[in-house]
């Protein structure tokens, strides 16, 4: 059963501004650098749908957006942003519902993965992977905590806020670098922020 972040739509934004500032935007920014021009992408979880603005920024045109969100009032509000010239599908549905292979250039999981048990993730990541072409780049976002008590603290609280507004399924981060190895990925370039605890990841897919 995914989460429901229907009931967080209408302040999500404004609460991680509050207690991020800037920095959940930036460490998903940074990553766009990496989009090859005319590619086909997949976002998974994009939330309110800044990211496509902020896509538009880096590639005004020429891009094929598939843009899947479970949270119906998440995607209405995504449906609205600023997309440029690029091309932009909708799927209001979770990804475990998207049925297709090897179609696209590059995967984008913005904070999607602290959302599931290890057990979920386990078999979501291997869906959103048989959906990325061979040698096709993964841009991941995630919360890491790296031994600071503050980042168990918040990151702790976080889960609460979101189990109690959003139902969300786990307590605990699963381990998702550990997936990254399993399905033979190469990490080609990782950048941390707000003192270490997001951490932005470019893996690129295996050609076998
Ligand atoms: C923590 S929020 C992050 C939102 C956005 N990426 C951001 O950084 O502002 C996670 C998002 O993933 C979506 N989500 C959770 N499980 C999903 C699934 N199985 N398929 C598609 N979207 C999902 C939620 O509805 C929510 O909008």
């Amino acid at each position: 059963m995914p989460a429901n972040y229907d009931n967080s739509a209408p302040f999500y934004d404004r609460l991680s501004k509050i207690i991020f500032g800037n920095a959940l935007i930036s460490a998903q920014v940074y990553l766009l650098g990496f989009i090859p021009a005319n590619s086909s992408i997949i976002i998974i979880g994009g939330g309110t749908g800044w990211i496509l603005r902020e896509i538009a920024r880096v590639h005004p045109s020429g891009l094929k957006i598939t843009y899947v969100e479970v949270s119906s009032k998440m995607t209405a509000l995504a449906k609205q942003m600023y997309v440029a010239s690029n091309e932009v599908i909708f799927i209001n549905q979770p990804i475990e519902n998207v049925q297709m292979e090897n179609v696209f250039d590059v995967v984008i999981t913005p904070f999607l993965f602290d959302n599931f048990t290890e057990k979920t993730l386990t078999s979501v990541f291997a869906h959103t992977h048989s959906l990325l072409k061979k040698n096709g780049l993964w841009l991941c976002t995630d919360f890491q905590t790296t031994g600071k008590i503050w980042q168990s603290v918040l990151l702790k609280s976080m889960y609460l806020f979101f189990k109690i507004i959003c139902q969300i399924e786990t307590l605990h981060m699963p381990n998702i670098g550990c997936q990254f190895e399993v399905h033979n990925y190469k990490k080609l370039t990782a950048k941390t922020f707000f003192g270490k605890f997001i951490i932005s990841t470019q893996y690129q897919k295996a050609l076998n």
